[in-house]
């Protein structure tokens, strides 16, 4: 880091969701804010939420319903305590939204409360119709970009973290022109996100490849449940279009699945039918498109009127009509889609990661809140909890003593990647084909060796974005695919064909990655 422009702060935050914006917007009440995003508050998970924001607002709701709800779909993996958090805290942060500018739906002077799957009451909160996400981070980039306490730097990459002795210290940071700049705080939050970009079928952005985790990786911080990527059942599956997220609230409000012969099939594989928790049903999906040789099967809500299907699902009636279909009249083909990462960064109930000052906050993180399979909107819920928290532990930091020799500790190597486009479809490719929805010890195997034929891992020396981000999206696949081949069990998203049942016995436990050290 010899000779390097050094910036000085109070606290770091990467990533511009949910989670980076609503920590930012907290912490600028009593310090000096730096948030870096790799593109800009526009590009992120956060803008393409449909279904909403989960909470206990209804009289007919409780926390204690809205716990066990979660805990279910965690399939025996949450942490009770993390979730506890979640579901008596989520009610004071929605209402921080509101106080942020953001404008939920209402009915007859309530807040309108839409249903997903594995939710047993009414209580998801949604802005116009079906574009909450949009809607948060329209009011929340307002307060970011307008407070003067938060300086934005926009399209710079975060390379790595700076560390010392286990404690993080501050990030290598690379601007747009290419030089670079050691950014010093007493706090880093990490709200980079999640991995969709890891597979060729995602609902997400193209920015979703991992950075946070494989930072926070390379600098030694503790990697939790990485085999536990959720994959959204419903996404748009027609040609030419992308893999536009057709929301779980589209059941929610009725919508049945039919494969291609027109049959209604969840019946065959869950009570709750349609509104099964997502692992089930965007496995029920799979299987009937391998029966009927498809590579899709239909969502059908026509039964329903089309002033409440325009009406609730704008954004969705819009964007399947650009490609000629119509919501109201035509059955919609879809397929299920890579969509949440619920491990990461294992973080405790205050945000906090295995390094000193370093703390993670939405997908990024792995809380414990998420378990085995995330329960629908829980996900914009968790960013905004946690991040209360992450904010109070920060203003009980001392200020950062001492100089700043911090390493770096990304690799050293300056070989040019070539070709990284391609890399980056073939490790798509791979992890459709042997790390997706069901997974096998052979595949896994074959899988693993498809990757490690694209090492080296990370290079310093790399500076264009495609590059970095490539690096990143590597050692995470790595990881998800080491810890699917440890699991020898199928629970929540994680589905082993050699191991079809859940063992309570020997695997209700997390996987634990640290560099250099064996999983376990
Ligand atoms: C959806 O609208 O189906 C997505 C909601 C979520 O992933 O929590």
């Amino acid at each position: 880091l010899d000779g390097l422009p050094v910036k000085e702060t109070d606290v770091i935050v990467i990533g511009g969701g949910i989670a980076g914006m609503f920590a930012a917007m907290g912490a600028s009440e009593t310090e000096r804010v730096l948030m870096i995003t790799k593109k800009s508050l526009f590009d992120s998970n956060t803008r393409y939420a449909q279904g909403g924001i989960a909470a206990v607002i209804s009289e007919e709701d409780s926390p204690e319903f809205h716990r066990q709800d979660t805990l279910l779909a965690g399939a025996g993996l949450c942490d009770p305590a993390a979730v506890d958090v979640l579901v008596h805290e989520g009610p004071e942060g929605v209402k921080a939204l509101i106080r942020y500018g953001t404008i939920f739906d209402e009915e007859d002077g309530h807040f309108a409360l839409t249903k997903e799957g594995a939710h047993s009451q009414r209580r998801i909160l949604h802005a116009n119709g079906d574009a909450t996400g949009f809607e948060i981070v329209r009011a929340l980039a307002q307060k970011v970009q307008t407070n003067d306490r938060i300086e934005l730097w926009d399209e710079h990459f975060a390379l790595d973290l700076l560390t010392e002795d286990g404690t993080c210290y501050g990030v290598l940071v690379q601007r747009p022109d290419g030089s670079r700049v050691a950014v010093r705080g007493k706090a880093v939050i990490l709200c980079t996100g999640g991995t969709g970009q890891l597979y060729r079928y995602t609902t997400n952005p193209e920015v979703a490849t991992g950075d946070g985790i494989a930072m926070a990786y390379r600098a030694g911080a503790v990697i939790r449940d990485m085999e536990f990527n959720q994959f959204h059942p419903t996404s748009l599956c027609y040609p030419g279009a992308p893999r536009f997220l057709i929301s779980e609230a589209v059941r929610g409000e009725g919508a049945y699945l039919r494969n291609i012969r027109g049959e209604r099939f969840m019946d065959k594989y869950h009570p709750l039918l349609e509104l099964a928790p997502r692992d089930v049903v965007a496995r029920a999906i799979l299987s009937e498109m391998e029966e009927t040789q498809s590579t899709y099967v239909y969502i059908d809500i026509t039964h329903e009127s089309p002033e409440l299907i325009r009406h609730r699902f704008p954004t969705i009636y819009e964007f399947c009509l650009n490609y000629g279909l119509d919501m109201t009249t035509d059955w919609i083909p879809v397929a299920p889609a890579a969509h949440y990462m619920m491990g990461g960064v294992r973080a405790d109930l205050n945000g906090e990661t295995s390094l000193k000052r370093l703390f993670a906050c939405g997908e990024v993180s792995s809380t414990g809140v998420h378990g085995a399979n995330r329960l629908a909107s829980n996900s914009l819920s968790e960013a905004i909890v946690f991040g209360r928290r992450i904010v109070d532990r920060i203003r009980e930091l001392s200020p950062l003593q001492g100089k700043f020799s911090a390493e770096c500790k990304g690799g050293r190597q300056a070989a040019p990647m070539g070709a990284v486009v391609e890399r980056r479809l073939k490790l798509q490719k791979t992890m459709v084909r042997y790390v997706g929805l069901r997974r096998n010890r052979q595949g896994l195997l074959k899988g693993m060796d498809e990757l490690k034929r694209q090492l080296p891992l990370y290079q310093s020396a790399l500076t264009k974005r495609e590059e970095l981000e490539f690096a990143n999206l590597l050692t995470c696949a790595l990881l998800m695919t080491e810890a699917a081949l440890n699991r020898e069990e199928s629970r929540g998203a994680h589905y082993r064909e050699d191991f079809p049942e859940r063992n309570d016995r020997e695997w209700q436990k997390h996987t634990i990655m640290e560099r250099e050290k064996a999983i376990g």
